[in-house]
């Protein structure tokens, strides 16, 4: 049979998410995704209505199919874990079992077991302010939403991933390079990511033999770029500057998770895969 993918993170059709489930299912993958919460009902009423048809089109001329979306919020591991205006909260209370546990425990229920997990998705609530200028609770949020999140999903969906699987995450440069205007904690979230990427290859391998990776992409016109504010210039700065001078698209990356988690990518595990155009390379701008 093919493969199953669970990706998180995809609430429209502009982000890294949605690219990976297009790129998964033209390899012949079956895709169930996980929306967050608050964007839920957007993003399934425009499925419903044919709003991202033409962005469903794949190289066969098929459409991509969804096989479900689930309801998810990644900071929350558990229902004793939400806090009470979370849970009266009217975006959080018509949707049910969102927590990371419960996520998992009704996609066993309705499919068994996954192969490939892909984790798209990010939050720093004060990524606009310098490091600086960070709160302990803008960064710890921002570790919350865009790191433990990895390791809660690979925890949970650990013991229903079949072996020879594959797990991917998405990250950004900014973790090992000074990027300014990437703040309010998300350089050190993303450190974090790429370090764990590492650590978790050795456990999950050992244990589980799954493999992790995290592709570090290049700039992306998504929402939650444009919500960072400087997604403008850093596309022009890797026209500028890049070795290849071409814009990126979120293809290329959709079509790099497909190759890692395919079996032309058994021995790669705790890989930084850099999708950019070749930026990373440069130690100067020309
Ligand atoms: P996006 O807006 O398509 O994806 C981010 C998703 O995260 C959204 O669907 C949002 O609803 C979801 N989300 C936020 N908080 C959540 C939570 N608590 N629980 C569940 N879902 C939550 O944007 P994009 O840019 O495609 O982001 C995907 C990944 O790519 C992120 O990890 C991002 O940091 C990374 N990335 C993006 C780059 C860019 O230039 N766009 C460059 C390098 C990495």
């Amino acid at each position: 049979r093919g493969k199953r993918a669970f990706i998180a993170g995809v609430a429209d059709d502009n982000g890294y998410g949605w690219a990976i489930a297009k790129s998964l299912a033209a390899a012949g993958a079956e895709i169930v995704v996980g929306t967050w919460v608050p964007a839920l009902n957007i993003f399934e009423s425009s499925l419903r209505r044919g709003k991202f048809d033409e962005s469903r089109v794949l190289p066969d001329g098929s459409l991509m199919e969804i096989t479900k979306v689930y309801p998810m919020d990644a900071v929350f591991d558990s229902p004793e874990d939400v806090p009470e205006d979370v849970k009266t909260n009217k975006r959080y209370s018509g949707a049910s079992k969102w927590t990371v546990q419960e996520l998992v425990e009704s996609v066993k229920q309705d499919f068994g077991s996954i192969d490939i997990l892909v984790h798209s998705l990010a939050n720093g609530p004060e990524v606009t302010k310098p490091l600086l200028e960070t709160s302990r609770y803008g960064y710890l949020a921002a570790i919350s939403a865009s790191s433990y999140s990895f390791i809660s999903l690979l925890k949970h969906f650990v013991p229903i991933m079949n072996p020879g699987g594959s797990s991917i995450s998405l990250t950004y440069i900014a973790s090992e390079r000074i990027i300014p205007g990437y703040g309010g904690g998300m350089s050190s979230a993303k450190a974090a990511l790429e370090s764990d990427t590492q650590v978790l290859a050795f456990e999950a391998g050992r244990k589980h033999k799954i493999r992790v990776n995290t592709i570090s992409a290049g700039p992306l016109r998504s929402r939650a770029a444009k919500a960072i504010g400087f997604i403008d210039m850093m596309i022009d700065y890797s026209l500028a500057n890049a070795p290849l001078q071409k814009e990126l698209s979120a293809e290329e990356v959709g079509n790099t998770a497909a190759f890692l988690a395919s079996p032309l990518a058994s021995a790669i595990t705790g890989a930084v895969v850099y999708v950019d155009n070749g930026l990373n390379a440069m130690g100067v701008g020309v």
